[in-house]
């Protein structure tokens, strides 16, 4: 293992790993198609490198080079005391670089919660939570926006745009604000409405556009500056049925081109659409499973 490895050796490695900490029968068919890594059912081989018997969680998670979130016996609890809610109630949650997680859960779940948690707009009330390792659990709220600002770009239900600014001025106000000038903020800015199909919507203001469209240059606005996570809390919850198709596929298609993305929902069909399915009820994470039925 002293052999520098490559950036796509490390990710298969990490992508192998995730799969094994969740579903170790399926780990004994995995066999990447480059032949840099393979595995039989008892080890996983990286080129001729044989990685450890796998046997130990601990040992192939440390291997994970790549481990994004890592969230560690969380609480949070609101209005301590005899009338407290335990909105998240001693969670503990592991999310790979590359995942297509969906967090389901019905209301008052703790969903936002847990995304307000991972997006580094509050701060538990115990508990630890790394994201690249790096403690982010009680950062002042200078230290938690700018790491937001680094790492993640947010997808709210209600789109979240201001009126009186078009589709470019809605997706460079965040650019502004992290000093970009001018010149790169339109291309930005320019280049990320194109990537949405939005090349002729853009001097238009949110009163002359779609649910799906306005979504869209929400979408646009949070991967301007191409942040590696993506959170998006109901991101389809205001959407008819064709243009949450429309926007879920842009979401998919994000995670494809290499991203992270956390999509918070209390329904199936959308849950149901991601690789790994993470349920939470009453603050606690009831089960985390790989989705058999994905469709790449
Ligand atoms: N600021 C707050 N003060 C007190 N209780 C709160 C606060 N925010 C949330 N809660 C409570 O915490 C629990 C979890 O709330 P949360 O908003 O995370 O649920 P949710 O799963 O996102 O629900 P929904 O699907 O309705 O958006 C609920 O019981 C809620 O009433
Ligand atoms: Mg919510």
């Amino acid at each position: 293992m002293d052999t520098p490895l490559s950036f796509f050796c490390l990710k298969k490695i990490h992508q192998s790993l995730t799969l094994f900490n969740h579903n170790l029968t399926r780990l004994c068919n995995l066999s990447v198609k480059n032949s840099q890594i393979s595995a039989t059912d008892k080890r996983v081989f990286l080129s001729h490198y044989d990685l450890q018997e796998i046997n130990n969680d601990d040992q192939y998670l440390r291997l994970a080079m790549e481990k994004l979130v890592e969230i560690k016996d969380v609480c949070k609890i609101y209005n301590p005391g005899e009338n407290e809610v335990r909105a998240l109630d001693h969670v503990n949650l592991t999310i790979g670089e590359g995942e297509f997680v969906a967090i389901i859960g019905q209301s008052g779940s703790g969903k936002s919660t847990l995304m307000n948690m991972l997006g580094c707009l509050d701060t538990p009330t115990s508990g630890k939570y790394f994201l690249h390792g790096q403690d982010v659990s009680h950062m002042t709220d200078d230290e938690q926006s700018d790491v937001r600002n680094r790492e993640i770009g947010f997808i709210f239900q209600g789109f979240n745009l201001i009126p009186s600014l078009t589709a470019m001025e809605n997706v460079e106000l965040p650019l502004i604000y992290r000093g970009v000038g001018k010149k790169e903020r339109d291309r930005l800015a320019d280049a990320a409405l194109n990537s949405v199909g939005l090349e002729k919507r853009k001097t238009h203001r949110p009163s002359e556009m779609s649910g799906g469209q306005q979504q869209r240059v929400a979408i646009a606005r949070a991967i301007a500056q191409a942040p590696p996570i993506l959170l998006a809390d109901e991101p389809t919850g205001n959407l008819d049925t064709g243009s949450t198709k429309e926007v879920f596929s842009i979401i998919k298609r994000l995670y494809k081109e290499g991203r992270t993305v956390i999509v918070i929902t209390h329904d199936p069909g959308i849950a149901s659409q991601a690789k790994r399915i993470i349920t939470i009820s009453d603050g606690q994470i009831k089960s985390d499973i790989i989705n058999e039925n994905y469709v790449d």
